[in-house]
């Protein structure tokens, strides 16, 4: 089968919904073998042991450095034979300890069109730029910051006099619906990747 990690480090809704559509068989056989979390109180952590899915936690100032439990982490992805790594709101840069070995098998979602507003608090970035229109992304990770190739965005247009929570809400509506597909067609071996030009070849469904 497809194995799959999921690393988290917060309210977990895209994890949940990744759950949710594997437990439907709408994840194109995909598998969560492992939920990786840097956070110990965080809400994720819970959903995963709900859904029985296994959790490798650690906190980060247990180590020397970021190599130090990237590297660890790695042993557990091998040790379970990870095919693709997704980040679901995980909050921390990773490092060439995981980002080389994983190249074109590890994805993130980000809440804004990227390139526009990379980083941490994108949708409110992008709510006090007064943008009229924003959405989410989902894109290979390389070494930088929110910078890999895109695989999939959606758009959210931004309604007159619209508050932050309401923005907020609509983005992560639309994230929890294209993040399970991105999964499936990668499950599927629909995702072609050539420098920074990702395809998805014909599936019945190709729409995030
Ligand atoms: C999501 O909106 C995700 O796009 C964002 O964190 C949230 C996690 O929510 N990620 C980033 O901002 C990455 N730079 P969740 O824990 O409920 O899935």
């Amino acid at each position: 089968s497809y194995r799959i990690a999921v690393f988290a480090s917060g309210q977990g809704s895209n994890f949940q919904a990744l759950a949710d559509a594997a437990a439907r068989n709408e994840l194109g056989g995909a598998e969560i073998v492992l939920l990786v979390c840097d956070k110990p109180m965080a809400p994720v952590v819970a959903r995963a042991e709900q859904a029985g899915i296994e959790v490798f936690l650690f906190q980060p100032k247990d180590y020397p450095s970021r190599e130090d439990y990237e590297r660890e982490i790695a042993a557990e992805l091998t040790k379970r034979s990870v095919d693709l790594i997704v980040l679901a709101g995980y909050m921390r840069l990773l490092t060439s300890v995981l980002v080389e070995p994983y190249a074109g098998q590890m994805i993130n979602i980000h809440p804004s069109l990227l390139p526009a507003f990379p980083g941490v608090r994108a949708i409110e970035q992008a709510y006090n730029y007064g943008v009229k229109l924003t959405g989410a992304t989902v894109h290979l990770v390389d070494g930088g910051m929110d910078t890999g190739p895109i695989i999939a965005q959606r758009t959210v247009t931004i309604e007159e006099g619209e508050g932050i929570a309401s923005i907020e809400e609509r983005i992560h509506g639309i994230e929890q619906c294209m993040y399970p597909k991105v999964v499936s067609w990668f499950a599927q071996g629909l995702i072609q990747i050539e420098g920074r030009k990702v395809t998805v070849l014909h599936a019945p469904s190709s729409k995030a």
